[in-house]
């Protein structure tokens, strides 16, 4: 048999693929289970899918959460960005691409990525890159894709585990750089680790608008780059990261545009993230899960039943619509 070439990048990618689903596990205790939302008896309201309408970055979506950043820059990536993108379109969500950082240097894997933008010509979506990614590439990227907005991943931990990972972490001047040379709202993004105060006020005072909190409580990328890396000696380091529901309270304090993913499992956890004051949830790991296991049909199934489920929840906890989910009354316990 033939066996195709295979760039380093590209194999890690497939790796984190195969990784996450190793580390899967459905409906894993978190952060939104200590989170209690006070529901009406009485909720005098009416379910319609019009109470989850949106608009993000100049598109009308018919549900406030997207599928965040997973894949791209190998075979398998395309694949699985192209069914995304389908999905994405037939449900009319927003869909956010894997890291194009590899376009950087390995220019052929362009297509991986565009090949969403060829399925969607339409739709709402966003790339992600790192702070380090060349403006060229990102200009190229922008060109090809045409994103709504640009997410820049900050992976701190992820970076420290990996053998071959980047142990210069000064990002700010880079993604401030990055921020001003791009006519696109940008994002700032964790991957499952969430943000701390400290970090979300320097990103304000430095002019930055929006932010995902991505905590943890869902894929931990401490326990994918630990598995891979030789001796496997850093498993220290697992749940390191900020819960989801802590990051978000902390993004409260400030004025920063806040998403919600990391550990996201079911619309309620969508609701309780927009009762928390999100702008929209984002879903990575559970979504692969569902692709892997009943294709592209399951996923288009599962993303329109939580439509449909997170509309009734509106309606259930007392809303008519997004923004009267603001107003709701919640209860924390610190474990
Ligand atoms: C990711 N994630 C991610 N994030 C990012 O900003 N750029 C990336 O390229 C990737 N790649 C990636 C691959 C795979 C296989 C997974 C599962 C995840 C992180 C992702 O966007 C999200 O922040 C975390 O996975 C937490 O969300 P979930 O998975 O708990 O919903």
């Amino acid at each position: 048999m033939k066996s195709e070439k295979i760039s380093k990048s590209a194999h890690r990618k497939d790796e984190h693929l195969a990784l996450a689903k190793a580390s899967y596990q459905a409906n894993q205790a978190n952060s939104f289970d200590d989170l209690r939302l006070t529901r009406p008896t009485l909720p005098e309201t009416v379910v319609t899918p019009d109470s989850i309408r949106t608009t993000m970055f100049g598109h009308t979506l018919s549900a406030p959460f997207f599928i965040n950043a997973i894949t791209g820059g190998s075979n398998k990536g395309q694949e699985i960005n192209a069914a995304l993108a389908r999905v994405a379109k037939k449900a009319n969500i927003a869909l956010a691409l894997g890291s194009a950082n590899i376009v950087a240097h390995e220019p052929a894997t362009l297509k991986t990525f565009t090949i969403a933008r060829a399925a969607n010509p339409d739709g709402m979506l966003l790339i992600n890159v790192n702070p380090g990614t060349p403006l060229a590439t990102i200009k190229l990227l922008i060109n090809e894709l045409r994103p709504a907005a640009l997410q820049i991943h900050v992976n701190a931990v992820q970076e420290l585990i990996m053998p071959e990972g980047d142990r210069d972490f000064q990002w700010l001047n880079k993604m401030m750089q990055i921020r001003d040379a791009v006519d696109l709202p940008v994002i700032v993004k964790e991957v499952g680790f969430g943000f701390d105060v400290k970090s979300l006020r320097l990103l304000e005072q430095n002019g930055f608008n929006y932010v995902d909190v991505a905590g943890s409580g869902g894929t931990d990328f401490a326990w994918i780059e630990n598995f891979r890396r030789p001796g496997r000696d850093m498993d220290y380091l697992e749940g390191i990261g900020i819960p989801t529901v802590e990051a978000l309270l902390t993004a409260r304090q400030t004025n920063l545009t806040y998403f919600a993913s990391g550990g996201i499992r079911n619309p309620l956890d969508v609701l309780k993230s927009m009762v928390l004051g999100a702008s929209a949830v984002g879903i990575s790991n559970r979504f692969l899960q569902e692709y892997n296991q009943n294709g592209e049909a399951g996923l288009l199934k599962l993303v329109t039943n939580w439509q449909d489920q997170l509309a009734g929840l509106v309606a259930l906890f007392g809303g008519n619509d997004l923004a009267d989910l603001k107003k709701m009354q919640f209860d924390y316990r610190l474990r």
